[in-house]
Formats: C-alpha cells, sequence, structure tokens
C-alpha cells in the first residue's frame, strides 16, 4: 500500500493539513504529535518534526518504522540562496546535501557524511514532477528545481549565506531537509523536499521570516495537498 509520510516545519502548515485530512487518529512518540489519516483519499502520516536535523531525522525513522510509510515529504519555509528566488517562490529538491558537517580532517569532502557513500541525498523523480507540478498549480511560473542546502543554522549573514553558496551551489537553506533525505536514502524510500522561499538568509532575514511564515504556511499546505492528489492518481493508473 502507498502511504506518504509529511514532515511539516511549522505549527500552522501542519494544522492547515490536519484541516484538510480525513478519517484522523492521533499518536505521540518521542514528543511529538503524529496524525494519521487520509488526504485527497491517500493514506498519509502527519507530523510536525520541530527544528533541526536531529528532530528531523527522528521523526522520519519513526514513520518508517511505525507509521509504514512508502514515500516522503519534507515541507516548510527556506532562506533564498538564489537573486531568483523571492520571498514566496518554491523550491523543489533535486537534492539535498548538509553545509556543516566537517570530515575533512579525515579526507572527506566538506559536506560528507563519513561512511555515506553520497555527498548528496537525490530525490525521487518521479515525486520531483508532482511536487513541481503541484507548485506551479499553486503559484504559476515561481517555482525551481534544484539543491536544498541543510545545517542546524539560521543564516543570516551575507558572509554565511555566501560560504554555503560556495560549498554547496543550493537554491535556499533549511534547517531539516537533508536529514530527511539522509534518512529516507537509509531506509530506501522516495523522498521529495518542498520549501517556500520566507527570507533572503542575509541581514534582513529575522526581520521577514515571521511577516512570511503564515503565507508560506498556507502554500506549502496547498502544495502537498497537490502532491497527493497526483500521487494517488498515479497509484491508481498502475
Ligand atoms: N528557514 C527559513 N529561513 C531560514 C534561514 N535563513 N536559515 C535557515 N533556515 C531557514
Amino acid at each position: 500500500m502507498t502511504k506518504l509520510g509529511i514532515i511539516g516545519a511549522m505549527e500552522e502548515e501542519v494544522e492547515t493539513l490536519l484541516g484538510l485530512m480525513e478519517e484522523k487518529r492521533e499518536s505521540e512518540r518521542a514528543g511529538s504529535r503524529f496524525f494519521d489519516g487520509t488526504l485527497e483519499g491517500l493514506p498519509v502520516t502527519v507530523v510536525q518534526c520541530g527544528v533541526g536535523k536531529v528532530n528531523a531525522a527522528l521523526c522520519t525513522q519513526i514513520l518508517c518504522d511505525c507509521f509504514g510509510v512508502t514515500h516522503l515529504v519534507n515541507t516548510g519555509i527556506a532562506g533564498s540562496l538564489c537573486a531568483d528566488l523571492d520571498i514566496g517562490d518554491l523550491v523543489v529538491s533535486q537534492d539535498s546535501m548538509y553545509h556543516d558537517v566537517d570530515a575533512v580532517a579525515f579526507g572527506y569532502p566538506m559536506g560528507q557524511v563519513p561512511g555515506m557513500d553520497v555527498i548528496s541525498f537525490p530525490a525521487d523523480d518521479a515525486l520531483i514532477g508532482y511536487a513541481f507540478a503541484a507548485a506551479e498549480a499553486v503559484n504559476p511560473g515561481h517555482t525551481k528545481i534544484g539543491r536544498v542546502a541543510s545545517g542546524d543554522q539560521f543564516v543570516a549573514s551575507k558572509e554565511v549565506k555566501q560560504r554555503i553558496i560556495d560549498l554547496t551551489k543550493g537554491l535556499c537553506t533549511e534547517m531539516e531537509g537533508a536529514a530527511i533525505a539522509q534518512t529516507a536514502y537509509r531506509n530506501k524510500l522516495p523522498f521529495v523536499i518542498l520549501r517556500a522561499i520566507s527570507d533572503k538568509a542575509d541581514d534582513s532575514a529575522e526581520m521577514d521570516y515571521p511577516s512570511f511564515e503564515r503565507i508560506a504556511a498556507h502554500r506549502c499546505a496547498a502544495v502537498t495537498q497537490g502532491l497527493a492528489r497526483q500521487l494517488k492518481e498515479a497509484v491508481e493508473g498502475q
């Protein structure tokens, strides 16, 4: 059975998704609330994971072990790393990598986790397609597909932003995506990250973030709903 695990970062976004879900059942694990049910007729489990890589990874593993998800999507907001991506625009991950993993002393390139055979975790082509189509339907002409750069850092200075761009060539930066991607990779599950830009990850970031959070949350929820609809149609067409 196809089942989509939806990992949201923001309370407002998860609340919006819960409002769209049917047959909801709530349970708690590791201090997070998990909601099992259907979205657009597709079996889903939704969780608000909390901020940062550890929270994201542990909630993703719980989705795999306890809720039987077969596909994963991570949604939320991100700081833009690209002049062409404005506040409100959307990013669908081609892949994602860490900008803060440093095992250079052991001969690994900056960003690569020792023992992992890749430096970036590729998203699933079919999910990329569904997410892109859903994003275009919500905000036409304002979606890019590319790399998401993740780390345990809210990026709010030009210097840090430039370092992350130079290292990762990412389109946007946030604090969970690559940890979810790494967990999906190790569990051999298809995933995609979908992010709405809330700030420019520079000196203006702290000001822009709160004012845009609400709009971004609703936008992400609407795109996730579209993605669920397309995944369901694809499964039914098989
Ligand atoms: N999420 C939204 N904006 C961000 C930023 N500037 N840095 C890290 N995570 C973010």
